[in-house]
């Protein structure tokens, strides 16, 4: 049977590497999930099954304030919903190893996430996906399914994620990437 709970320490290097290959391997580190561990803001679902992680989802609960740090949106009315609203949730990384994938196991964690954030307050939900530059973005059917809409998107938005002069190295379009950062929102 498959588990969703928070991430406990012996979870992390299993979760870094599906990071790895999933995200790239500049995206996360090891003080991401730690970070995750113990912070009141910030916090890290692990899927699990038979002791072994599936996957994981690493959300931000954040204000109006942090809206540059967190999504840095251009003027846009989306921005403007963001600003207006006092407390939102993210769904920041996530990702699911190649073995488990197609089998629910994204919409098992990104459910409970949306659950989790919406204890904690949140008035609006949403999420900055990866597109590529065929116009795939893996995570829209959860997303979809979790009543959020897909807004402007932003090229070349992952390469300020990393602190690399190269720009990140994607898994799908090498460094810098060139895909797109796309917001999708739902207020509740
Ligand atoms: C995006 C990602 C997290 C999705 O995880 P997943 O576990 O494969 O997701 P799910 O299985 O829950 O759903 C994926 C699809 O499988 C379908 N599905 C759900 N349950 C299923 C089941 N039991 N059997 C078969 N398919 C199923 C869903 O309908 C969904 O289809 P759709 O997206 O085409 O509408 C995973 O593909 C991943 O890690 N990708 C690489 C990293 C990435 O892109 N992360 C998102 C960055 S924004």
């Amino acid at each position: 049977m498959i588990e969703i709970r928070r991430i406990l320490a012996g979870d992390v290097p299993e979760a870094l590497s599906i990071s790895s290959v999933e995200l790239g391997e500049d995206y996360l580190s090891d003080t991401d999930f730690l970070e995750a561990m113990a912070s009141q803001e910030i916090f890290c679902n692990v899927a699990v099954e038979d002791g072994r992680v599936l996957g994981f989802a690493i959300c931000r609960v954040f204000g109006p304030d942090e809206e540059p740090e967190v999504l840095g949106l251009p003027e846009c009315p989306e921005r403007e919903e963001v600003l207006r609203v006092p407390r939102s949730g993210i769904l920041d990384s996530v990702a699911v190893s190649a073995s488990a994938k197609g089998k629910g196991v994204g919409t098992l964690l990104c459910n409970r996430c949306a659950e989790d954030m919406r204890g904690m307050g949140c008035g609006l939900l949403c999420a900055m996906a990866w597109k590529s530059r065929t116009g795939r973005t893996n995570i829209a059917g959860i997303l979809r399914g979790l009543g959020l809409s897909e807004t402007v998107a932003i090229e070349g938005y992952w390469n300020r994620m990393v602190d690399s002069p190269e720009g990140h190295h994607c898994p799908e379009c090498g460094a810098p990437c060139r895909c797109y950062g796309v917001f999708w929102f739902r207020t509740f």
